[in-house]
């Protein structure tokens, strides 16, 4: 088995320092905070692909840094929600929340997902995941929740990084693995827990392509900044992190594990 690794401590203790970001810009174009597979591209896509406006009501689940969410709420101009499970994710986002100009918008919560969303019926005009709930136990349940605090003819959205195309071996999965808990889901099984959890227009686009891109940018930012990264991750955790990526890079280019991005509409 692979041996554990840490992305996201690292990724969130570290947001400010200058080498974390230089691999951001370089992985993704435009910094955002990202830990994902999410393109600039997407990211400008979710707010239209989810109908944001400023009065609009948003939950973001698996914020990470909170760099993204409070883009939003700059930009849109809408109020946000974040929550993830990581400490470093929760204490950086509200330290970015206090200096940006948009605190009285845009909040943030350590909260483990997986235990369910302690929101009211209808309060949310729109909730996405951005490759967070590959992380989460009991994928209906947690749609279903997401249906619950949706108001009627509210959105959602969320990609999955672990649609399983083709073969893969078993110490692929060890690697792929190595940052954490992860569930791997066979081609059509969102589609059909979307559609049981009770949402309909559910439209799904395959990302796969640009996800392998992300993973190779990101082993090269990262190779290119080796010295730097090892003195603040440790040569052991280096390493495991660039198998990790050339993993997903390899996995996805050849389609042995595709991406893709649902989305899917409450009934008004
Ligand atoms: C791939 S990262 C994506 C972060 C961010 N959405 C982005 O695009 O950069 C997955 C995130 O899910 C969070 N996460 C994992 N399990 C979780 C859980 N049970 N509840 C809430 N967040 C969780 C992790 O801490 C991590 O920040």
């Amino acid at each position: 088995m692979a041996a554990r690794v840490d992305l996201y401590n690292s990724a969130y203790s570290n947001y400010e320092s200058e080498v974390y970001r230089q691999v951001r810009i370089e992985t993704y174009g435009q910094d955002f905070g990202q830990t994902s597979w999410v393109t600039t591209e997407e990211s400008r896509e979710i707010p239209q692909i989810l109908q944001l406006e400023a009065s609009s009501s948003v939950l973001e689940v698996g914020c990470g840094s909170g760099r993204y969410a409070l883009h939003l709420a700059e930009t849109v101009g809408c109020s946000i929600m974040g929550l993830d499970v990581n400490a470093p994710g929760i204490d950086n986002a509200n330290q970015l929340a206090t200096t940006s100009g948009v605190a009285a918008r845009a909040r943030f919560e350590q909260c483990d997902v997986s235990k369910g969303l302690r929101y009211n019926d209808e309060t949310f005009d729109a909730v996405f995941a951005n490759d967070v709930l590959c992380h989460i136990p009991g994928r209906l349940n947690v749609l279903c929740e997401i249906l619950r605090i949706l108001k009627p003819g509210g959105r959602m959205l969320f990609s999955d990084a672990l649609v399983v195309g083709g073969m893969i071996s078993h110490e692929e999965i060890a690697t792929r693995s190595s940052i954490g808990y992860y569930v791997y889901s066979p081609p059509g099984e969102n589609e059909r827990l979307i559609e049981q959890a009770g949402f309909g227009q559910i439209r799904v686009t395959d990302t796969t392509e640009s996800a392998s891109c992300i993973a190779k940018q990101w082993h090269r930012a990262r190779e290119k900044r080796k010295n730097e990264l090892v003195a603040v991750e440790g040569a052991v955790n280096y390493e495991g992190l660039q198998a990790f990526l050339s993993c997903v890079h390899n996995l996805t280019a050849e389609r042995r594990l595709l991406r893709c991005l649902y989305s899917a509409d409450k009934a008004r």
